[in-house]
């Protein structure tokens, strides 16, 4: 499974790419908004940056929900760097314009899935990653994992070529039972990232053996 980082925080995108694990980033516009970036200029510099940062895929979304208006903005964006990929809605001139992207060599992340019928229609659209949203999905009390299985079982079942990437990751938790289920990306806040790496038992291990290592110093 691949490890995205998803934030517009250019200090947590460092710190997640000098563990040496990350494999792309996620952004969407209320990540971007957070980082206080205003206007177009200033929105297409920052992924630029992120593109110099991470040598890997970067999910840059389109905020239009009209298909020639989207198709227009995902060229623009899909210019900025060859790893950038064009982030598409879950709706019906998104799907349209998945189809056009997918048609025309322009990578996509089909964004805001909440059920398989919706990942059938990126499939057969075209769509190089999924994104269903594992925590919005677990607040509103259903199982986000449980989808994820889904939509695994069916791509394998039907063969499509289509990326799950497991987003809306809320712990470390979420990121060990979307590897289980079948995602083959899971996009996560720095802080359960760094969860994985936590466990008591390795403290009190480690501890222990610096205690004993200054006796033989
Ligand atoms: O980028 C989409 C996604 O990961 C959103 O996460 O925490 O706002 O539900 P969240």
């Amino acid at each position: 499974m691949k490890f995205f980082i998803d934030t517009a925080n250019l200090a947590q995108i460092k710190e997640a790419n000098e563990l040496g694990i990350l494999d792309g980033v996620t952004t969407n516009p209320s990540l971007m908004a957070k980082e206080g970036i205003k206007g177009e200029e200033a929105v297409m510099n920052h992924y630029k940056t992120i593109c110099e940062l991470v040598d890997g895929d970067i999910s840059a979304e389109v905020v239009s929900t009209e298909f020639n208006a989207m198709v227009e903005e995902g060229k623009k964006l899909a210019a900025i760097h060859p790893n950038i990929v064009v982030k598409v809605p879950m709706i019906k001139d998104g799907i349209k314009a998945i189809k056009w992207f997918s048609d025309n060599g322009i990578r996509t992340n089909c964004t805001l899935v909440f059920s398989a019928g919706q990942a059938i229609l990126a499939a057969k659209a075209g769509a190089t990653y999924l994104s269903p949203f594992i925590g919005r999905i677990d607040d509103s009390n259903w199982d986000g994992i449980e989808l994820i299985s889904q939509i695994s079982h069916i791509y394998s079942v039907q063969g499509y070529k289509t990326e799950i990437l497991a987003a809306s990751i809320r712990n470390a938790l979420h990121i060990v039972r979307c590897a289980e289920a079948g995602a083959d990306v899971c996009t996560c806040p720095l802080d359960s990232i760094l969860g994985l790496l936590k466990h008591p038992l390795t403290d009190i291990g480690l501890a222990k053996f610096l205690e004993d290592a200054k006796k033989f110093a």
